[in-house]
């Protein structure tokens, strides 16, 4: 017998057009399968719910019925609750209503688990009577990176299923477990071939005679070292929501059932609407969305081996990461000596013959930050190639349109910008050049993907985009150090913004001599009437380059991790604010975080502006992802969207006159006023 539940959906973020859920029921020999049909992930939102709530009670009141199948149609059993619900009072029927109905219902539930069951979509399957899984099935608990915690009994039913430590390390790391794991850490009860996974489901439905409502079990009793072992494993520069989501489990676990279910709805509840959790889900989509720009139309051709030419740090590191992805890449480095970094590395064949790049379907110039080194590379690099090969560079700084000029086909080349360091940090900029054709972003949009980045588009111009704004972010900083901060008070009113660390640290890891090279290169351009802090400048000269040398901004003695503060940069700072004619005065934290954030955000405008970033919410993801600026804030620009409106003008207005031609653009504070470009980028992120 079949028969089917349709709703029709509105209204949700991912849906401006109209869809329809449906949950086909498919009842044979006394067990009905129920089919969730809601692509492209199988999100629950309010539609799916009600068909499946709808579908639920449709077969509670059949009669002769042994068991219940619950299958996807899709690639995933279920991704999760839809997030953009969360900004919204939640409507009925809600997940844990949906759970409730098959815990009811008098019959064996059976899940069937195919792909990724997430979130809600894994507790779904926790409030089944059994769970079969096949070897694509994926699970875990994203909820703590979106600033929640579990909200339908994740918490509870996980505990009871595979006991308090593991419970705590799934809902608290948040990370994906795969079919073998999960079998034996019993999240699963079996794992089948894909093609036998429904008929085995069934198989177990007809036969399980028993329901096993796992919410009606106690907990497993725990070794208390083990439960502190995990405890302490997640904890460690936890968020709030994650340190709530592990307590969470843990008293949970020693609750009736149905009491600890409503204790975790109810700080669900409660985070779902913080302006952290908010932060989060902007994010999310921020992210989908920058991804999507990137995406193009043409279908992506394989590429299968990539070659690197440049063999420094940037091209062993990205080297590795290409290889690590399954690339065949090929290293070629006229520097015998420079290949030895990538000789013994598995998938990398190094060379110096650039006639070996021939073989590449993508060239990633990692070549010295030069336009003639990179000009002359091009240039003997395209003839050894296909004609469908194309080519990258990774420069920071140099005009992608000039490289483009040298080419005989200009429409293969394009920017593909990575971040130190480039095997660990997610993002990546994609930027066109005016020749880039079509073909070519899709084929570097395919390999971002595989490389499971985080893109961004961007267009020509100085820095781009990530590095532009945050050297306002630097150059902010060493205003405030000039005004009268210390650079451990700028570095401390940062680190409670949220960064993990401050720039002067940073600065003294990454080493200061390039960026002084940088300004030296710079000097003779430089606007005359832009206000220049040279104290980093006299550092260099004292040979203090940071870490690598035992000093730099902080002090390093005897090769200490963490810098400690030196009375020999307080002179420096001295003698330099002095010359400038600055006198020195207490600056407050407040000040500190509302002027670099204002930095940024006048940065970012002025990028939107010219059309270098497509949208705010690229920058935030830029920001967030490439240089560790505190997501729950959501990024820069949604950080100050998010202050009120006096507060905007007032750090709009420091800014502006932290430095006039530098902040030319936010002049309209000085006048109370908020400058319609930034206006525009604020709103955009609301
Ligand atoms: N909510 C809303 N929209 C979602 C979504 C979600 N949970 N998951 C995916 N989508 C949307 C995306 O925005 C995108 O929409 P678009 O095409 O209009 O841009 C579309 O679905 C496809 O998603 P992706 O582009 O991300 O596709 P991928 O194949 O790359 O990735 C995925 C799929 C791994 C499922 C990824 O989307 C993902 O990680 N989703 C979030 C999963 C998650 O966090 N679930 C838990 C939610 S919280 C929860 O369940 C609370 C519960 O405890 C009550």
């Amino acid at each position: 017998k079949r028969s089917r539940v349709t709703v029709r959906a509105h209204g949700s973020r991912i849906d401006r057009w109209a869809r329809v859920v449906i949950v086909e029921i498919e009842e044979t020999n006394g067990v009905a399968v129920l089919t969730i049909d809601n692509p492209p992930v199988n999100m629950g939102d309010t539609a799916m719910r009600t068909a499946l709530a709808e579908a639920l009670d449709k077969v509670a009141a059949q009669s002769g019925l042994v068991g219940v199948v619950l299958a996807s149609a899709g690639t995933h059993f279920y991704a999760g609750s839809d997030i953009s619900e969360f900004d919204r009072p939640m409507q009925a029927p809600q997940l844990p209503d949906v759970i409730a109905r098959i815990e009811n219902l008098g019959v064996p539930v059976v899940a069937a688990l195919t792909g990724l069951a997430l979130g809600g979509g894994l507790e779904l399957a926790l409030g089944c009577d059994l769970r079969i899984g096949d070897p694509t099935t994926i699970v875990g608990f994203p909820e703590v990176t979106l600033g929640i915690l579990p909200g339908a009994g994740g918490t509870v039913r996980t505990a009871r299923l595979v006991g308090v430590p593991s419970a705590i390390d799934l809902v608290g790391s948040a990370r994906r477990v795969k079919a073998d794991e999960a079998l034996s850490l019993g999240l699963l009860d079996e794992v089948v071939p894909a093609d036998v996974l429904l008929a085995r489901a069934v198989e177990r439905a007809a036969t399980l005679g028993a329901k096993n409502r796992l919410v009606d079990r106690p907990a497993p009793v725990s070794d208390e070292t083990a439960v502190e072992a995990a405890r302490a494993a997640v904890s460690k520069r936890a968020r709030p929501n994650v340190l709530a989501a592990v307590d969470v489990v843990c008293t949970g676990a020693s609750l009736e059932g149905r009491e600890a279910l409503r204790r975790e709805r109810a700080l669900f509840d409660e985070l779902r609407v913080t302006d952290e959790a908010a932060n989060l889900r902007y994010l999310f989509f921020a992210k989908r969305r920058a991804a999507k720009a990137v995406r193009s139309r043409t279908p992506a051709p394989q590429i299968s081996a990539i070659g690197v030419a440049g063999a420094g740090t940037m091209g062993a590191a990205l080297a590795g990461a290409f290889a690590a992805r399954g690339y065949e890449v090929i290293v070629f480095d006229s520097n015998r000596a420079a290949l030895d970094r990538v000789a013994d590395r598995s998938g990398i064949t190094p060379t110096d013959s650039i006639a070996d790049l021939g073989r590449a379907d993508l060239i990633v110039d990692a070549v010295f930050e030069d336009m003639d080194v990179k000009k002359s590379l091009l240039r003997e690099v395209e003839p050894h190639l296909d004609d469908t090969a194309v080519i990258v560079s990774n420069t920071s700084y140099l005009d992608l349109n000039e490289m483009a000029s040298v080419l005989t086909v200009p429409g293969r080349f394009a920017g593909l910008h990575f971040f130190n360091p480039p095997d660990r940090n997610p993002l990546v900029e994609i930027i066109r050049t005016s020749t880039t054709d079509e073909r070519t972003l899709a084929v570097l949009s395919a390999v971002v993907t595989r490389l499971g980045k985080t893109p961004i588009p961007a267009g020509i111009g100085d820095g781009f985009v990530a590095n532009r704004v945050y050297a306002d972010y630097r150059m902010q900083a060493e205003f405030l150090v000039e005004d009268g901060a210390s650079p451990a008070e700028v570095d401390a009113a940062l680190i409670e913004l949220g960064f993990a660390i401050g720039p002067f640290a940073v600065a003294d890891m990454s080493g200061l001599d390039i960026a002084w090279a940088r300004r030296k290169r710079l000097a003779d351009t430089r606007d005359p009437r832009q206000r220049y802090v040279d104290i980093a400048d006299r550092l260099c000269e004292a040979g203090r380059l940071g870490k690598k040398t035992g000093a730099g901004w902080y002090d390093y003695p005897d090769g200490a991790k963490r810098g400690v503060v030196d009375p020999r940069v307080d002179a420096i700072t001295e003698k330099a604010r002095a010359d400038a004619g600055v006198t020195a005065r207490p600056v407050t934290g407040d000040e500190i975080r509302d002027r670099v954030l204002a930095s940024m955000v006048c940065a970012a405008a002025g990028l939107v502006e010219a059309g270098v970033a497509q949208r705010a919410s690229d920058i935030d993801v830029a920001l967030t992802e490439g240089f560790a600026f505190p997501a729950r804030l959501g990024g820069p620009v949604r950080a100050l969207a998010q202050r009120d409106r006096a507060e905007v003008v007032s750090a709009l207005e420091a800014a502006y006159r932290s430095c006039p031609v530098s902040f030319a653009i936010a002049e309209p504070a000085a006048a109370g006023e908020i400058p319609d470009t930034i206006e525009k980028i604020l709103e955009a992120v609301r």
